[in-house]
């Protein structure tokens, strides 16, 4: 692992070493080196702020670039306008999500006139698309360095190339089959870690983005990914999240397949680790040995965030989601009754192309039938470069705000009832954090995923400790304290 390596003992006069991740260390040295020239210009050292946007997998490697900037010895500075290095990790999910970044561009560019020297970086799903680049070039000239999904394992290499260009350094690949391991990665809790298994996606659901920007499914070797869970829980981390596009075709395209649900017995059987969660699970390859395993296990949380993305088996069809409404109700039911206290997840499209008001009322009778925990709803988006973008009978805008808020008021008031049935019962929670509104107070996360605020101070933080549960206030709990169970 990374820390084993000395930084020091790397001479960067020789040329880099071809071999990864050896390559990229020896760049590390090298914006080390340049780190230093900066402090005995400036008498200070530069700092840094990653700036991330979407989902848990740009969180995870928003990590890693954190990792490579402090070893680097940048410190951190969460205000992008007064960094010296500022990279914006990029979602696309949304049409309007592009539109939002070059508007936060601009604003930077603006400040930059006050710290010329400031580099700006850009990465992630955004990089990906067509066009960006072009964009880029032509109004954003001041961009330092731009790279994809696809090499984010080359940052120090490309960090450092930018930190000795006054060009824009632009790396972005269409796709590879590469996976490096062991690069460096800050983490932003001690005690609880997200780990890749696998990027990509080969459904193509007809809306999305994804496969577009992320490229085929990879999955990681499953001693690779034990070797890192181990290390994790040998430095103290008792929660990890497997994190993936679709958690569940892990291991197919592997030398020697494995089935997600064999990683997770594996997983299962670490010392010191504690809870395991997952994500994201598609419903057509949610498999019933995973449910087996699910309902044995003693780590696998209480919470499983499956998409249903619509109720309707006719709108389902059209984006390619390869099952019914009936597959997807058979489902939930089969896992409920492996795993009775489970909480259910889901993420809806509302206004997806020739849905009619009968799709929608499909919809809203699914979340009426399941009662999920907590749904996160979104507008459909009209996303440039999908097939779905360009197919017929897309739904005016008044009429999907009006479906919208129909469904979101009704899984508020379903999220509501479902999570207030804990009220009384004493359960495990790890404790994550001070309060934000209220120092007394501490907040802890429920195996289900639920947040608990109770009174305690910050030496539990980390610890699995169970708590009464007095009041749900909504979405989260009040509790009271008991005692450490770990
Ligand atoms: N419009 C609206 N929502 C979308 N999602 C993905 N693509 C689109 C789109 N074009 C939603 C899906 C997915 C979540 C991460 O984002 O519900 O599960
Ligand atoms: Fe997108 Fe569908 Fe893949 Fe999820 S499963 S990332 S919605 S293509």
């Amino acid at each position: 692992m990374y820390n084993e390596i000395d930084l020091d003992k790397i001479d960067i006069t020789l040329g880099p070493p071809a071999k990864e991740p050896a390559r990229q260390y020896y760049f590390i040295a090298r914006c080390r080196e340049w780190v230093r020239d900066f402090e005995q210009r400036n008498g200070r050292v530069p700092n840094s702020c990653v700036t991330t946007f979407g989902c848990q997998m740009n969180a995870r490697d928003s990590e890693k670039l954190e990792g490579v900037l402090k070893q680097a010895g940048f410190a951190a500075e969460p205000d992008e306008r007064k960094a010296d290095f500022v990279i914006f990790n990029t979602c696309t999910v949304r049409e309007n999500a592009n539109q939002r970044l070059y508007g936060r561009l601009g604003q930077l560019g603006r400040s930059r006139k006050r710290n010329p020297d400031m580099k700006i970086a850009l990465c992630g799903c955004m990089m990906q698309e067509a066009g960006v680049l072009e964009k880029l070039k032509k109004s954003y000239s001041f961009v330092s360095l731009v790279f994809g999904t696809h090499n984010i394992y080359k940052f120090p290499e490309l960090l450092s190339a930018c930190l000795d260009s006054d060009r824009m350094v632009i790396d972005v690949w269409e796709d590879t089959d590469q996976i490096v391991e062991d690069i460096p990665s800050e983490r932003k809790f001690s005690f609880k870690s997200g780990v890749n298994i696998m990027t990509g996606c080969n459904n193509f659901c007809i809306y999305c983005i994804v496969p577009y920007v992320r490229g085929r499914e990879r999955s990681r070797r499953p001693e690779d990914i034990l070797r890192e869970i181990k290390s994790l829980a040998a430095d103290g981390v008792v929660e990890v999240m497997l994190l993936g596009q679709n958690v569940n075709s892990y291991g197919k395209t592997l030398e020697d397949p494995i089935t997600f649900a064999q990683l997770l017995t594996e997983i299962e059987r670490i010392d010191g680790l504690e809870r395991i969660r997952f994500m994201t699970s598609h419903p057509k390859d949610l498999s019933d040995e995973l449910i087996q395993v699910m309902g044995s296990s003693q780590k696998i949380c209480r919470h499983l965030h499956l998409p249903v993305q619509s109720g309707s088996t006719r709108i389902l069809e059209r984006m390619n989601r390869r099952y019914t409404k009936e597959q997807y109700l058979e489902l939930t039911e089969k896992i409920r009754r492996a795993v009775p206290d489970i909480s259910l997840t889901t993420d809806i499209i509302v206004g997806f192309p020739g849905e009619t008001e009968e799709d929608f009322q499909e919809t809203l009778d699914i979340v009426r039938r399941v009662r999920y925990d907590t749904v996160f709803t979104f507008q459909y988006s009209k996303r440039s470069g999908t097939p779905a973008a360009v197919m017929d009978g897309q739904v005016a805008p008044e009429v999907v705000k009006d479906r919208f808020d129909r469904l979101l008021s009704e899984v508020q008031s379903i999220s509501a009832e479902v999570c207030s049935v804990h009220t009384g019962s004493v359960q495990e929670v790890l404790v994550e954090s001070v309060n934000d509104h209220d120092p007394s107070l501490l907040t802890g996360r429920m195996s289900n995923n639920l947040l608990v605020h109770f009174p305690g101070d910050a030496s539990l933080i980390g610890k699995l400790y169970s708590v009464r549960l007095k009041e749900c206030r909504g979405f989260y709990y009040l509790g009271e304290g008991g005692q450490i169970i770990s």
